[in-house]
């Protein structure tokens, strides 16, 4: 199979579908891979470290579009990238079309065959292909906040681990799913004071058992909520409940009762955020202040490290991806945990809860109306 990798277009995206090493495990069997000039340079990987893995260099994503069996991107496709794509070809990439009717239309109007990285799973009901991005999220979590306490960014000027002899920073962690584990992992590094509150009593169980009290768990009731949060200096919203938006957990009445120059991380603003007070932020400006105390809600945080975004995502894509190389569109039928990941095939939709969310026809591939 011929596999295109374009150059990524979206604004402030500097990740890489395939990744030099990626490239090579293709090339290793038996695929040929063109990559557009410059594709890789966000992740200091230049065309020539492409061609050393295998790739060929082209000058334009035209080229890809035109002549690659299957486009590998990061980003869903924008409006002059789906008006190139073919019936004949497969788009592997994040998609997120639930809220996007435009590019729902797009893809469908191609007729291509488009694979959801965010819908497809695995056998213990996970979703592998956004994983990756939810554990480089928690990491940097903390890291955000560590900046954000400091008294040059209107922090309150602690340190998260203290020293010898002075208490470290107490950061609550509001759900203690991917992003959760990650932030309560990066801050127990740093030596700080942790509690993980959650609604789920076997994932309090296996957490207690991953960090062997090294960690406080909290089943997270609206007072359990409230008293830790008005007790911390660190926040971190990282709740999921599928399907919806984050349920409001911190109220602006709260944040009266915290200390000045706490730090609320809102992980989960790509779904609304947790937090009453919370708006979407940049990198470019990832700070604003309510009631004094500091928010960070950027909504997009895997783009601020796009060389440990790329590799972590490319680690996980990699195996579907050499599946549907290898066996083209068959794989998609073989494979149920692909198969959740089509979107859309030859001008139909093929996600049940992506159909319904647009008020479209839903065509399951197994119908064979999609096959
Ligand atoms: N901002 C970003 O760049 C970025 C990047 C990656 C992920 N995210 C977001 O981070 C959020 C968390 O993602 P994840 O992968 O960790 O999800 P996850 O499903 O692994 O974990 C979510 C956890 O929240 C818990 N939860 C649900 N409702 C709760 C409540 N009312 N109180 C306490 N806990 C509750 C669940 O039990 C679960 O353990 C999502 O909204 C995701 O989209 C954002």
């Amino acid at each position: 199979m011929r596999v295109g990798v374009p150059r990524e277009i979206k604004v402030d995206e500097y990740r890489v579908g395939l990744t030099p090493a990626s490239v090579r495990e293709y090339v290793a069997h038996g695929h040929d891979v063109i990559v557009e000039q410059g594709a890789g340079l966000g992740i200091g990987a230049g065309d020539d470290i492409y061609r050393s893995a295998g790739a060929a260099i082209v000058d334009t994503a035209a080229e890809i579009f035109a002549t690659a069996d299957m486009v590998v991107k990061v980003k869903e496709p924008q409006p002059t990238e789906w008006s190139q794509l073919r019936e004949d070809q497969i788009l592997f990439t994040y998609l997120h079309l639930a809220p996007d009717t435009a590019q729902t239309k797009g893809l469908l109007a191609s007729g291509c065959t488009a694979i959801a990285y965010e819908t497809v799973t695995d056998a213990h009901g996970g979703l592998p292909l956004l994983a990756p991005m939810s554990e480089v999220a928690g990491r940097l979590a903390i890291e955000a906040a560590g900046a954000a306490l400091r008294k040059s960014a209107d922090g309150m000027g602690k340190l998260i681990g203290g020293v010898p002899g002075v208490a470290p920073s107490r950061i609550a962690v509001i759900g203690g799913g991917v992003v959760g584990t990650h932030a309560a992992r990066m801050a127990a590094g740093l030596g700080a004071d942790i509690v993980i509150l959650d609604r789920s009593l076997p994932r309090l169980r296996v957490l207690d058992e991953m960090f062997l009290g090294r960690v406080r768990t909290r089943y997270a009731t609206l007072e359990a909520i409230e008293e830790e949060v008005i007790g911390a200096d660190v926040v971190i919203g990282a709740v999921l409940v599928p399907g919806a938006s984050a349920p409001k957990l911190v109220t602006r009445a709260m944040l009266k009762s915290m200390r000045p120059g706490a730090v609320l991380v809102d992980v989960a603003i790509d779904q609304g955020g947790c937090f009453e007070t919370s708006h979407p932020t940049t990198h470019a400006d990832p700070t604003y202040q309510v009631d004094g105390i500091v928010h960070y809600c950027v909504a997009n945080m895997p783009g601020a490290v796009p060389v440990t975004s790329s590799q972590g995502l490319n680690n996980a894509t990699l195996p579907f991806g050499l599946m549907l190389a290898n066996k083209g569109f068959a794989a998609v039928l073989e494979n149920p945990h692909l198969r959740n990941g089509l979107n859309v095939h030859r001008g139909r939709i093929t996600n049940k809860a992506v159909a319904e969310s647009l008020g479209l026809e839903f065509a399951p591939v197994e119908s064979g109306l999609a096959a």
